[in-house]
């Protein structure tokens, strides 16, 4: 598992930062940085989830079956299912059945709205593999999306997992309200600062944050906690997707095409913030190159340039921290644990992590 994070021989670092009431969470024990580390103190839960998971995806309908078997093959980090899982024991509850199907239920909405977007994106890779529009084409993508998302409402249904569905039916409304706010604005190229954040705030965030709060949800019944645990989802959740945006920019290798952001014509953080910089011409001459159908490598390069200079990138790396650091402050107060070091160790992993 690659990890961008600075080498500690254990893979663990301790943690310097302060909690709000000035409490430092270097009384944690070691905050871990690897995700194999991070996600140790809910290893058994993981066994637990991932039956649920496979269970969910499994189809006697041949086709069906070879594609599920692609994905599971394909492997994402499951950051959603552990952030489930470490918001439940932080919140000192011992996972239960319905943490469980939370988990598989996230993963499989995670998973549908991945497939659809490569479809709507364009995109010929996902997780290092051809993506599954590029293997089976458009139309079976959207239906194996389709598939996956009601394996998922059933799994919560038969169960009787009402609340758990609620919150989870929500964020996946947000999140087609994000995408398509996202395509309005890469027609008008007119997004502004506070736009964007609206936009990764539905389509990224409200997942995260379902996450979070689910996971709380299904071990207590502390209302201020699990809206401290949602407001920590939204906040690592918007550092998750700026993160992800800085991609976009990147010569290295994420598992995913690089410069299809704007290639799509969609302006993230570093463009939205170095336009805002620039000068009149220099805007002009930038958002015709955006507004081009089709773009070379110069006109990448060219834009990718632009937003260097402009302190685009160091700009979105610094909004990214400060909300890493929000939501670790958020965590201080909960009572020390293990799982609540994880997500300490999420707050950067979400942040330095290289795919
Ligand atoms: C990708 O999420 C989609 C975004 C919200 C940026 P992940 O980076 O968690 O994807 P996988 O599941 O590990 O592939
Ligand atoms: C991620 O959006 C998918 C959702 C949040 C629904 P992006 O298009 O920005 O993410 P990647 O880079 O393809 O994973
Ligand atoms: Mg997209
Ligand atoms: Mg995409």
């Amino acid at each position: 598992m690659p990890d961008a994070s600075p080498p500690a021989s254990d893979g663990r670092a301790s943690s310097d930062l302060s909690g709000e009431h000035g409490e430092t969470l270097a009384l944690d024990r070691a905050v871990p940085t690897s995700l194999d580390n991070i996600r140790a103190p809910v290893e058994a839960d993981l066994d637990a989830f991932r039956s649920y998971f496979r269970e969910a995806m499994r189809s006697d309908h041949m086709l069906l079956d070879k594609i599920t078997q692609y994905v599971l093959w394909q492997k994402g980090k499951r950051i959603r299912p552990i952030l489930v899982l470490l918001s439940a024991q932080a919140c000192g509850g011992t996972a239960a059945d319905t943490t469980h199907r939370a988990a598989a239920l996230v993963e499989l909405l995670h998973t549908a709205t991945l497939v659809h977007d490569d479809v709507v994106d364009d995109a010929e890779e996902r997780r290092g593999a051809f993506s599954i529009n590029a293997l089976w084409k458009n139309k079976i993508a959207v239906l194996l999306g389709d598939f996956l998302l009601s394996r998922g409402l059933l799994l919560s249904l038969d169960h009787n997992d009402y609340s758990i569905l609620h919150t989870l039916s929500n964020a996946v409304r947000r999140m087609s309200e994000g995408e398509l706010l996202q395509i309005e604005k890469a027609r008008l190229l007119d997004i502004d600062e506070e736009t964007y954040f609206r936009i990764i705030s539905d389509k990224t965030a409200s997942l995260i944050s379902a996450c979070t709060k689910s996971g709380a949800v299904s071990v207590t019944d502390d209302e201020a906690l699990v809206e401290r645990m949602d407001q920590f989802g939204e906040t690592l959740g918007l550092a998750f997707q700026i993160r992800d945006d800085l991609f976009d920019f990147s010569v290295e290798d994420a598992g995913k095409p690089i410069g299809i952001d704007l290639q799509e014509k969609k302006m993230t953080l570093p463009l939205i913030v170095s336009l805002r910089e620039a000068g009149r011409r220099d805007q002009k001459r930038i958002l015709k190159i955006v507004d081009q159908d089709e773009k070379d490598r110069d006109d990448l390069r060219t834009i990718a340039a632009f937003v260097e200079e402009h302190g685009g990138i160091a700009h979105a790396r610094r909004k990214m921290e400060s909300l890493a650091a929000e939501a670790r402050s958020l965590l201080s107060g909960l009572p020390p644990s293990e799982a609540r070091a994880s997500l300490v160790g999420l707050t950067r992993f979400a942040i330095q992590r290289s795919r």
